[in-house]
């Protein structure tokens, strides 16, 4: 991997443990600090992507950014349903208390905390990511993050389970009906280059596009819906025999939606 690990400028002993530790896990070089700006470690070291331990977490530094965890849009959004607002993921979705979701592509884990929020305690929710430097940051954000004034918050957080792994190879290993719910948010065919917080991932992101098969492996997986997220008016939906498409009237993003319970009409529960 064409990445080392690092420290802040500014450092204690805990954060060299935490930058050794995230290089062993990465199986990446640590390299000490030692007063280099980040642009000078990157030119030294011939690198385009190198991570900085600090006291607020890892952060990595890519070419299109900086990814280190953050709520992004959830807190909004989980205090919008709060106030009775409607989200359209979660509509799509159908998610009520108490069910279980298998959210195969989490990035940023916005999408999974909203979710984690409404399933609550009851629930279950497992989020998949194939690239082990997102699985890692977002991972220990979940695991990490606090949000002291919202206890619900920090409690949807620390209710996401991490994979690293690709979707294909999980599923394919999933007993039939394991999940109420399979999500899917890929990274847009054509990106939406505003929505700048999906950007600083963008160069470690599995780029790989949705294929017909694995919807069909996530219809058998899922004991409701499998719901995918793309760009309004994206063909993906029908080249992945999507027909019921929702969304906000004015929103660039719909949700395609496949109803998975008649498969399961002569099996029952699984
Ligand atoms: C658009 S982002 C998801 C954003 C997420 N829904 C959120 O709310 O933050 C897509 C993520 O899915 C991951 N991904 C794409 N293909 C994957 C695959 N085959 N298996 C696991 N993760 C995948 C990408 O690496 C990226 O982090």
């Amino acid at each position: 991997m064409d990445l080392i690990v690092t420290t802040a400028q500014q450092t204690v002993p805990s954060i060299i443990q935490q930058a050794k530790a995230i290089a062993d896990k990465l199986a990446v070089p640590f390299i000490p600090r030692d007063n280099y700006s980040v642009a000078a470690l990157k030119e030294k070291y011939a690198i385009s992507e190198l991570i900085v331990a600090t006291t607020t977490g890892p952060v990595v530094h890519t070419a299109t950014g900086e990814y280190f965890f953050h709520l992004s849009m959830a807190e909004l959004r989980i205090k919008n349903l709060l106030n009775g607002n409607h989200d359209h993921m979660v509509t799509a979705m159908g998610l009520r208390s108490g069910m279980s979701v298998l959210d195969c592509t989490l990035g940023l884990a916005t999408d999974a905390i909203v979710a984690s929020f409404v399933i609550g305690e009851n629930g279950v929710i497992i989020g998949l990511e194939s690239s082990p430097v997102i699985a890692l940051i977002t991972g220990y954000g979940l695991q990490n993050f606090t949000v002291d004034s919202e206890p619900y918050i920090t409690s949807a957080l620390r209710h996401v389970k991490v994979k690293n792994v690709n979707y294909s190879e999980q599923l394919e290993a999933l007993a039939d009906g394991s999940f109420d719910v399979v999500y899917f948010d890929p990274m847009f065919r054509a990106p939406i280059l505003k929505s700048s917080n999906v950007n600083p991932i963008r160069t470690l992101a599995n780029m790989q596009p949705l294929t017909p098969e694995v919807i069909s492996q996530a219809c058998r997986v899922a004991r409701q819906k499998v719901v995918v997220k793309e760009a309004a008016g994206s063909s993906e939906f029908s080249r992945l025999g999507m027909h019921t498409i929702v969304g906000g009237k004015y929103s660039r993003i719909n949700y395609g939606i496949i109803d998975c319970k008649p498969q399961l009409a002569g099996g029952g529960q699984p």
